[in-house]
Order: C-alpha cells, then sequence, then structure tokens
C-alpha cells in the first residue's frame, strides 16, 4: 500500500497506539489526536523523535481543530471515544457528548473533504441479546434509559447509524468494527474498565481479585495485535465499505476462568473473591451473560481470525505490568 497520513484519533489511548505503532511500521505518517482523558503520553513516548508521527493534545469536541486534521489526512481511525461502561456511568453527559457529538464533527469533516473513515464501535451494540454467537446484522436488545449502562451501547449505535447514514447519503466511505474486550500491554494499569487489567494489577499486588456477579457471565479476550489487525483490513480492504465487522476472538471465557488462569499466570496466591454488580455499580446495573461474535463475515470478506491465543497474551501482558 502506497504511504499515506492518516488520522487516529484516540491515538494515545490502549488501541490507539498500538494501531499508531502498526501504521508506522507500514511507514505512514500519523498524526495522533487525543484529550489524553483516558489516553496516556506514555503510550506513545517511544515516539517522540518519530520524523513521521506527531501527537496533537486536543478535542474531537473543537470542530475547527478536527477539521483541520481531517483535511490535512487521506483518511482516518476514529476511536476516540469515553470508553466504556464504567466511564458512562460515572460521567453520562461527558460520555454521550464526546461518543455522539464528537463522532457526528469526526464524521463531517470526513465527508467534507471525501477521506475515508474507519469508526470504532462495540459488542456494548447487542446489548443483552440471546442470540449467540452474535452477528452483525442480529438483534440488538438494550434496557431501559434509566438504567445508564445502556447509554454507551446507544451512543456507539447511534454514531453507526450516523456512518452508515453519511456511506449511503454523501456517499462516504466508511468501515465500522465492533471490538470484543480487546487486552494487552499499555492497559490502564488503575484496571480502569477492564477486567483483565483489574485482575493481573490484584494478582501483582497480592490483593483479592475481585470478580464481578457469580463470574458466570462470559467474555471474548481478544489480544490487541489481533484487534489492530482487523480494524486496519477493514478500513483498507475494498470489502471492508460500507460494512460491519465483528473483530474479536471465537474463545469465550469465563471471568472466573479469567481470574483462574491469571493467578496461574503470575503465579499469585490472592484469593477470589465475588462482589455483587449493585455494590460496584449501583442498584439498577445489567450484565449481560455472554459475549461471542461470529467472524465469518470479517473471515470471509478480510481473511482476519483472531491468532494469538490467550496463555501467551496474557503472558505479554503480564511482562508490560511487571
Ligand atoms: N478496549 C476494548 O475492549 C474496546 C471494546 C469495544 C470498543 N472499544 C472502542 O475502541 C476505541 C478505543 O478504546 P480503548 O480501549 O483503546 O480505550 P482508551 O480509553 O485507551 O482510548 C480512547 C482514547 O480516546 C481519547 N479521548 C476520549 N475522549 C476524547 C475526546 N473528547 N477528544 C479526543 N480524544 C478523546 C482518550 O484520551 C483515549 O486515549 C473506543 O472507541 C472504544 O469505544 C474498545
Amino acid at each position: 500500500m502506497q504511504p499515506m497520513r492518516i488520522l487516529v484519533t484516540g491515538g494515545a489511548g490502549f488501541i490507539g497506539s498500538h494501531l499508531v505503532d502498526r501504521l508506522l511500521a507500514q511507514e505512514h505518517t500519523v498524526s495522533a489526536l487525543d484529550n489524553l482523558s483516558t489516553g496516556r503520553p506514555e503510550n506513545l513516548s517511544h515516539l517522540c523523535s518519530h520524523a513521521a508521527f506527531q501527537l496533537v493534545q486536543g478535542d474531537i469536541l473543537d470542530v475547527g481543530l478536527v477539521d483541520r486534521l481531517v483535511a490535512e489526512a487521506d483518511m482516518v481511525y476514529h476511536l476516540a471515544a469515553a470508553v466504556g461502561v464504567a466511564h458512562v456511568v460515572r460521567d453520562p453527559l461527558g460520555g454521550l457528548r464526546t461518543n455522539v457529538r464528537g463522532t457526528e464533527n469526526v464524521l463531517e469533516a470526513c465527508a467534507r473533504y471525501r477521506r475515508p473513515v474507519l469508526l470504532a464501535s462495540s459488542s456494548e451494540v447487542y446489548g443483552r441479546s440471546r442470540r449467540i454467537p452474535f452477528r452483525e446484522d442480529g438483534e440488538r436488545i438494550l434496557g431501559p434509559t434509566t438504567v445508564t449502562r445502556w447509554a454507551y451501547a446507544t451512543a456507539k449505535a447511534v454514531d453507526e447509524h450516523l456512518a452508515l447514514a453519511y456511506a449511503s447519503q454523501e456517499g462516504l466511505r466508511v468501515s465500522i468494527v465492533r471490538y470484543f474486550n480487546t487486552y494487552g500491554p499499555r492497559l490502564d494499569p488503575q484496571g480502569y474498565g477492564s477486567v483483565i487489567a483489574r485482575f493481573v494489577g490484584q494478582a501483582l499486588r497480592g490483593e483479592p481479585l475481585t470478580v464481578h456477579g457469580d463470574g458466570k457471565q462470559t467474555r471474548s479476550f481478544t489480544y490487541v495485535d489481533d484487534t489492530v489487525s482487523g480494524t486496519i483490513l477493514a478500513a483498507t480492504k475494498d470489502e471492508g465499505a460500507g460494512e460491519i465487522f465483528n473483530i474479536g476472538s471465537r474463545r469465550e471465557t469465563s471471568v472466573r476462568e479469567l481470574a483462574e488462569q491469571i493467578l496461574v499466570v503470575t503465579g499469585s496466591r490472592s484469593p477470589i473473591i465475588f462482589l455483587p454488580h449493585e455494590q460496584v455499580y449501583g442498584a439498577r446495573f445489567e450484565d449481560p451473560p455472554r459475549r461471542r461474535p461470529s467472524v465469518r463475515k470479517a473471515a470471509r470478506l478480510l481473511g482476519f481470525r483472531a491468532r494469538i491465543p490467550m496463555e501467551e497474551g496474557l503472558r505479554r501482558t503480564l511482562e508490560y505490568f511487571q
């Protein structure tokens, strides 16, 4: 592929910074736009003297800045977001503003300058659907708007609708990826929002591993290198245009099993304790029991497959935390 000028919003974040690394390795020139709310400059510190990279500290709510950076780029990866349920439960208004208005700013600028854009969405959009594995064209079942948890899923779904509407009405080249519990080096060590980061941190400090709920809920944990590969394939292959793809691992792991594996990998003797969801997130909280993607579409159209086994992914993650 020809070297391009690429804008990555959320580029100082966990997934964004790995994406930046991969794009630079492919000889592209990369600008990262990030307000450093959950992203960290350390994630990019190894690039501070890289001639083909710049970090722009700023906000996707800043229309003028987004306009300028999109105009200067050949294509855009839009990952900036108020991420995760915990964040949006704590600050629903800020989360909705960033995830809806901010995304619209990015899409509008991409439409104005006709820049292809990839949108990072989430497995959260499936809500509590029980149609396992989740297919991109499958149903979405969300709870009432009085339960703040659903604001994140709703905002991401609005983003997808917006992107598809820009595609059909304005001819914008969009691709959408729905990520499933990505993990790896550079996860926030405070464990904010990521169960793997929380467990690894607790295990290394010799604290109890706190499982929310009964631990029987399952997730499809996906190593960040696989997430980045799927993201780039969706954004760059012709078959990705106008499409939505689940990007995740097919392996389903219960949270309890994950806690046990992390004790093995870290050699920790911490106990595992179970906290009711209400105690962690307040009374009106719901946690979907299972999350597993169908990755048939991504395999067929993009040639995507998650390749890093969990044991290997956890080992690399642990190395980073140590
Ligand atoms: N990590 C996962 O498992 C997962 C799962 C589903 C979806 N996603 C999506 O992937 C994307 C990246 O998530 P991540 O896990 O790397 O989280 P992250 O918090 O590390 O990355 C998000 C980045 O966006 C930045 N940001 C937030 N608000 C901003 C704003 N208003 N302006 C500019 N920058 C802003 C943050 O500072 C951060 O660097 C997000 O869109 C998220 O919703 C992630």
